[in-house]
């Protein structure tokens, strides 16, 4: 039992809040890595409000992001995306998870490294599939073979992933492991920001 004293997450909790600075977290990857429900228990356990920025698109645009992409196209997905991540990081701070080709643009990944800390929830293709095939409702995936289209995404986005802050590996495991994971290298991060 633990009375009087404070359990290791507490503390973890704790120095995260003392060294944020007003900062959001912002997760970032592939379709299928668990950005949402991750997001969302990581929020949850820090105390801050968690957004999906997908949903805010759709609700902006009173629209499913399949409707999006079929009557306007993916380029003016990108521009709404582009602008709801710039509004929701304004907001701040609070946990947020992005769609898988959000940190493809330039001026998202520069307004996210100023106004927030980036998590890469990093995934093996296997995870991917897996996850993926339980939701028909990704545009991008409707090819033939989802399975190459996975590949040729993550040779192109993989490099920019991993200039995120903070890089955790998703895997078959509950999502409180991984909100572990992720508080673990939050508090490392900040820690090291600092100097400590
Ligand atoms: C996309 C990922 C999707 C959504 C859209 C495009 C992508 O979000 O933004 O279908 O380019 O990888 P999730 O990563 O939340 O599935």
């Amino acid at each position: 039992m633990q009375t009087g004293q404070q359990t290791m997450d507490e503390k973890r909790v704790e120095t995260i809040h003392a060294h944020l600075r007003g900062r959001n977290i912002v997760l970032i990857g592939m379709m299928g890595a668990g950005k949402s429900s991750v997001g969302r228990r990581l929020a949850a356990v820090l105390d801050l409000p968690f957004v999906d920025a997908d949903t805010e698109i759709e609700l902006a645009a009173n629209l499913t992001i399949a409707e999006i992409f079929s009557t306007y196209g993916e380029d003016h997905f990108r521009q709404g995306e582009r602008k709801v991540i710039a509004r929701l990081l304004g907001g701040g701070p609070r946990v947020i998870a992005t769609g898988g080709g959000a940190f493809m643009n330039e001026k998202t990944r520069a307004e996210i490294g100023r106004r927030a800390i980036s998590l890469w929830l990093k995934a093996t293709v296997p995870l991917l599939m897996e996850r993926v095939q339980r939701k028909a409702n990704r545009p991008l995936l409707s090819d033939a073979d989802p399975e190459a289209m996975i590949k040729r995404l993550l040779a192109i986005r993989e490099p920019l992933y991993a200039t995120a802050d903070l890089i955790v590996a998703s895997r078959d495991a509950p999502h409180t492991a991984i909100v572990d994971d992720a508080l673990k290298a939050l508090e490392d991060f900040l820690l090291c920001e600092n100097g400590k």
